[in-house]
């Protein structure tokens, strides 16, 4: 065993000793609850407990590309709650920015297509967003990028954007990963990454989505792994080393800054 004991406090020790250089993060829709932004799965103020009102075969529907090509009015129905901008970055983003700034991130990945890793200051090359994210869009025919103005205007009054090239006319969609379609590139030449870590942080995600819910797994047995979520999930748990804090991503991430002894840095980053 890498921690004497599977505790916050052994593992705090474990990163105050300076043996935890080179952390992994994987977050999920989690660590945005708490700025406003719902999750997909929580039984009853998640997105897909909500989407009754789109009349959809089954709520992932929305999200699906063989579903949105013949039928793309739900999600511009959505889209609108999904475009980022509104939401403040909560202070689990700001320990990741804490972890940036001491120099022991060795990336970041996540599913969260809300771009507040990057509000709250963590740099762009240390984030893999490995469900895309509305930075692009593009014709799902041809490929030929489309004006973000455009699709910002498509987005605020809900109608449909095609592909501007008249002879295709395709339906244009954000650069966010459906089911359905591949991840982006950066997210295989970085899903080695794990292997590599010291330290793996999982947060915010039910890790239900493949590939990416693989990826704690690609973590050396005996490289430690903490889960901060409201509820157990994929195999965290089923190590030595695994450490897991069950409750909010806020709280719990207090918790370890304050075994740290990083607490007050982290409010004040979170304050300004
Ligand atoms: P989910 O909604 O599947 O999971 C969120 C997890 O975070 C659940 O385990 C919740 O219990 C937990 N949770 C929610 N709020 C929390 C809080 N404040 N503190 C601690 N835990 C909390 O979201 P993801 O795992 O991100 O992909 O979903 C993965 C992918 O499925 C998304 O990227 C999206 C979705 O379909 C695509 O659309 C391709």
């Amino acid at each position: 065993q890498t921690l004497r004991e599977c505790t916050l406090e052994a593992l705090a020790r474990y990163i105050k000793d300076g043996r935890a250089q080179k952390i992994v993060v994987m977050t999920g829709a989690g660590i945005s609850t708490s700025a406003g932004i719902p999750d997909f799965r929580s039984p009853e103020t998640g997105l897909y407990a909500n989407l009754a009102r789109l009349n959809l075969p089954y709520p992932e529907a929305v999200f699906d590309i063989d579903f949105f090509k013949k039928n793309p009015e739900p999600f511009y129905a959505l889209a609108q709650e999904l475009y980022p901008g509104k939401f403040r970055p909560t202070i689990t983003h700001s320990f990741l920015y804490l972890l940036h700034q001491k120099g022991l991130l060795l990336k970041l990945f996540t599913q969260n297509i809300d771009c507040l890793e990057r509000e709250a200051g963590v740099p762009g090359d240390k984030i893999i967003e490995a469900h895309g994210s509305f930075a692009k869009q593009g014709c799902v025919e041809c490929k030929k990028p489309y004006p973000q103005e455009r699709m910002r205007d498509a987005i605020e009054k809900k109608w449909v954007p095609y592909c501007l090239d008249l002879s295709c006319n395709g339906l244009v969609k954000p650069g966010i990963v459906f089911f359905g379609e591949q991840l982006p590139a950066e997210f295989f030449e970085n899903n080695s990454l794990p292997a590599q870590a010291d330290l793996c942080i999982v947060m915010g995600t039910s890790l239900q989505v493949h590939p990416f819910a693989s990826l704690p797994q690609m973590c050396e047995r005996e490289t430690p792994r903490l889960l901060i979520n409201s509820e157990k999930v994929g195999d965290m748990g089923g190590r030595p080393d695994d450490v897991l804090v069950l409750e909010d991503c806020d709280s719990g991430v207090r918790k370890l800054a304050e075994a740290c002894g990083w607490l007050e840095e982290l409010e004040a980053l979170w304050a300004t």
